[in-house]
């Protein structure tokens, strides 16, 4: 089963698509993910991305859909994937149907007042990745991970100003895709204002059907 996940910065992507990688055995495969841990490596791609990504700005198209090509070559797509974070623009779009086939696209909407406050209240585990919000999803202990005890920090791009560039950017670039995708019959929307859990539930229930 090959699924995307849409929706705008703070949706709840991450949260809701590691969720489901476990209940369905797949693999998720976040664009944004690939980017951060390229930078934290200080690889070639890493420095190429680097500002671009605390700007909120986007990757050029090129070298995302060929991450994503390579990515999705890997033995452990073989029976599906969840893709978190692309495709982000129309051009990415038709590059990916010409290398794989989307059975669904899972859209999470949200209203954008939402958006801010989920993302200036999240917190990321430097180990391990594990996502927090100091309000709706607070660690047990201040700033360390109940995974792994491992320090939270906060995403250089989840400051205000590449907060409203994202958002900005999503509405430009992203959302047309909700119409892409809406005419091949592919789109199925999500209440993700509603608690973490309940829309990991309604999503998985979703995917029983597929
Ligand atoms: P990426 O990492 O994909 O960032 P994003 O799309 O801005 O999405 P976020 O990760 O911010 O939000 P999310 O929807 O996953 O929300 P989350 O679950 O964490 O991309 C980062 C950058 O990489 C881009 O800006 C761009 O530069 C580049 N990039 C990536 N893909 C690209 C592409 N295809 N093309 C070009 N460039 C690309 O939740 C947010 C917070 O809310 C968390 O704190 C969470 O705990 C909380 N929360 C989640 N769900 C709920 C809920 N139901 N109730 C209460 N709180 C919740």
């Amino acid at each position: 089963m090959n699924l995307i996940f849409l929706g705008p910065p703070g949706a709840g992507k991450g949260t809701v698509a590691s969720k489901l990688k476990d209940i369905l055995g797949l693999p998720h495969i976040s664009t944004g993910d690939l980017f951060r841990a390229a930078i934290k490596n200080e690889t070639d791609l890493g420095k190429k991305v680097k500002l671009i990504i605390e700007k909120g700005e986007l990757v050029p198209d090129q070298l995302t859909v060929e991450l994503v090509k390579e990515r999705l070559s890997k033995d452990d797509t073989a029976k599906g994937y969840i893709l978190d974070g692309f495709p982000r623009t129309i051009t990415q779009a038709e590059a990916l149907e010409t290398f794989t086939k989307i059975d669904s696209v899972i859209n999470l909407e949200i209203e954008k007042e939402k958006v801010i406050k989920r993302l200036s209240g999240r917190r990321l585990c430097k180990e391990c990745g594990e996502g927090y919000h100091i309000e709706y999803m607070p660690p047990k202990k201040t700033n360390t991970c109940d995974k792994c005890g491992g320090e939270l920090y906060t995403r250089k791009d989840d400051n205000i100003e590449s907060i409203s560039n994202r958002l900005e950017i999503y509405t430009k670039e992203t959302q047309p895709l909700i119409n892409f995708y809406t005419e091949k019959n592919l789109i199925k929307n999500f209440d993700s204002s509603l608690a973490a859990d309940k829309v990991v539930e309604n999503v998985a229930n979703f995917t029983k059907s597929l």
